[in-house]
């Protein structure tokens, strides 16, 4: 059996689904195992309050922001320490958004020192030290203005030679720490969320992948615009692989938020929200296996996606 299978599937009426992925149960029980319930795609039903839509990037922003903190809030009022993963990218990091938000608004509102923060993802081969790092933004732009002390802040170093191991290591503190409470996502226009670009699977841990031709496509604006302009610009100089945490390690989290911002994401939102099969688009991932995901879009990413369909259709 091969993914064409779960694609059929994925495309297939709810009862015929049903009937389907039990012939494979008896059939193949091996095969289900492996991917870890993927193929149980219709059990998730989405609500409409899991989605949110605001008219645009600010206002998006703003009300993630406030989510963010509140349920920061409720978890340190269980928990001595919360566990917190950071994503990058424009969609947190541009002006007026989420990170400039909290950092400016919010930096009185919780005991930074009672939060540790890990990060989803790294170019292999940019040092911490460079501004096209992941690490070196996400210091600059969040962890060093909210005065998060440095033994709470475990991001990925992508200079390391032993990869393996800073993928091992990285699994080994999230569980020591009892796993994660918050991960905050993008999403990327083929879908992939992380660096788990298409083809990730379910049980998929932090690991080392190669960049897909749209991914580096989609990030060479950030490796153009860093660094004053000394740099080699084109598609050649994005890093052809990343570590990033797995799918798994991010549907561990207790709570996940995504926002996507501009037409740009419609596409892929829209194919997320129809259940398009995770394999082609692992954002789908988050519908299908996840406990607890906010969506927090603005008009433009939501755009392709009609709200009627939360009712009906293949919800
Ligand atoms: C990037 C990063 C993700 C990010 C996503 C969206 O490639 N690996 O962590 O969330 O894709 O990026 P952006 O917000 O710049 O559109």
């Amino acid at each position: 059996m091969d993914s064409k299978c779960l694609f059929v599937i994925s495309f297939a009426k709810t009862k015929i689904k049903f009937a389907l992925l039990l012939f494979i149960c008896i059939t193949n029980p091996i095969f289900v195992l492996k991917q870890n319930f993927t193929l149980f795609a219709s059990y998730r039903r989405l609500k409409q309050s899991d989605i949110i839509i605001e008219s645009d990037y600010n206002s998006m922003s703003r009300t993630a922001v406030k989510m963010f903190i509140s349920e920061l809030k409720a978890v340190l009022q269980k928990k001595d320490k919360a566990v917190v993963m950071l994503p990058t990218g424009g969609t947190y990091l541009s002006k007026g958004g989420f990170y400039q938000i909290l950092t400016t608004e919010y930096r009185n509102a919780i005991d930074w020192s009672r939060v540790i923060f890990f990060n989803l993802d790294e170019y292999i081969g940019v040092s911490p030290k460079d501004k096209r790092s992941y690490n070196y933004q996400l210091m600059e732009a969040v962890l060093e203005p909210l005065g998060v002390p440095l033994e709470n802040i475990h991001l990925f170093d992508g200079s390391i030679l032993n990869v393996k191991e800073e993928c091992a290591k990285r699994e080994q503190w999230i569980k020591k720490l009892g796993g994660i409470d918050i991960t905050l996502l993008g999403i990327g226009r083929n879908g992939h969320i992380g660096f788990n670009e298409p083809g990730s699977l379910r049980n998929s841990g932090t690991r080392v992948v190669d960049l897909s031709l749209e991914t580096k496509y989609q990030n060479m604006e950030y490796f153009k615009d860093l660094g004053g302009g000394d740099l080699l610009s084109g598609i050649d100089s994005v890093p052809d692989q990343a570590i990033t945490v797995g799918i798994a390690t991010i549907l561990s989290s207790r709570e996940i938020f995504l926002l996507a911002s501009g037409q740009s994401k419609a596409e892929a939102v829209k194919n997320m929200l129809n259940e398009e099969n995770p394999l082609l688009n692992p954002a789908s991932f988050l519908i299908i296996n996840s406990p607890g995901v906010c969506f927090i879009f603005d008009d433009d990413a939501f755009s392709l996606f009609h709200e009627s369909q939360l009712q009906g259709g293949p919800f």
